[in-house]
């Protein structure tokens, strides 16, 4: 739960659809797979992410996940896998693992009334359409959570896959801060999309 002093007190739904994907709170048992997607990926994240900079590990992933859990537990972020959003079985009834495509989350740390959308994709499903969709499902979330009346998109204005993506869903070029790079692709002119506009 919340602290009792926290702004946030509502949570978002622990699953969303979006398009054909799902994004699904993120839980412990993401482990292998989310280590396995973060390394297949590395060479696309680590101009952008500061935390992509060496392999992730079970370590690293691990307490990435448990924090993750601890986050969504007090309402200060809530972080989600995203899967293709077919829940297959196997001949016994069994459900199948469905791979983990991307990561998404809403984040507190705009002050109170507003939530900030991050997320990266894994490189084999990039190109598709995932994350502008995530993106759009998460700003309807988000809005919908008792107390938030906006959303930010904050990205780097190298990273133009990044910063393509706002704009197609509406949003507000509010303003470019200069911010110390903090990932080797990044320059100091940090974007800052506004939703609503
Ligand atoms: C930035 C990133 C999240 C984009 O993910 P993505 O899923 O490939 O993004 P999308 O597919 O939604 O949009 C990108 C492309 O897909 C195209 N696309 C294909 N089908 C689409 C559809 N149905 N809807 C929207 N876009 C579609 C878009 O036109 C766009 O094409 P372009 O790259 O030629 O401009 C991904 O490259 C990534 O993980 N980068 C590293 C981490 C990162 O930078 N995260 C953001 C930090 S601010």
């Amino acid at each position: 739960m919340g602290t009792v002093d926290h702004w946030l007190h509502d949570r978002p739904p622990t699953a969303i659809t979006a398009d054909a994907w799902s994004l699904d709170r993120s839980h412990p048992n993401d482990l292998g797979q989310q280590v396995d997607a973060v390394n297949e990926s590395l060479e696309q994240l680590r101009p952008w992410m500061p935390w992509a900079q060496v392999p992730a590990d079970v370590a690293s992933i691990g307490a990435f996940l448990r924090q993750a859990d601890v986050s969504w537990e007090e309402g200060r972020e809530f972080q989600f896998a995203v899967h293709a959003d077919s829940r297959g079985a196997d001949e016994g009834g069994a459900e199948l693992v469905r791979p983990i495509i991307g990561y998404c989350g809403l984040h507190d740390r705009l002050g109170a009334g507003a939530l900030e959308i991050g997320y990266w994709v894994r490189s084999s499903h990039t190109g598709r359409g995932v994350a502008t969709a995530a993106a759009a499902a998460l700003i309807r979330a988000a809005l919908a959570v008792d107390g938030v009346e906006r959303v930010e998109i904050h990205c780097d204005a190298a990273n133009t896959k990044s910063s393509a993506i706002p704009p197609k869903l509406g949003y507000r070029l509010d303003r470019i801060d200069r911010r110390p790079p903090e990932a080797p692709g990044e320059t100091d002119q940090h974007m800052v999309w506004v939703f609503p506009s």
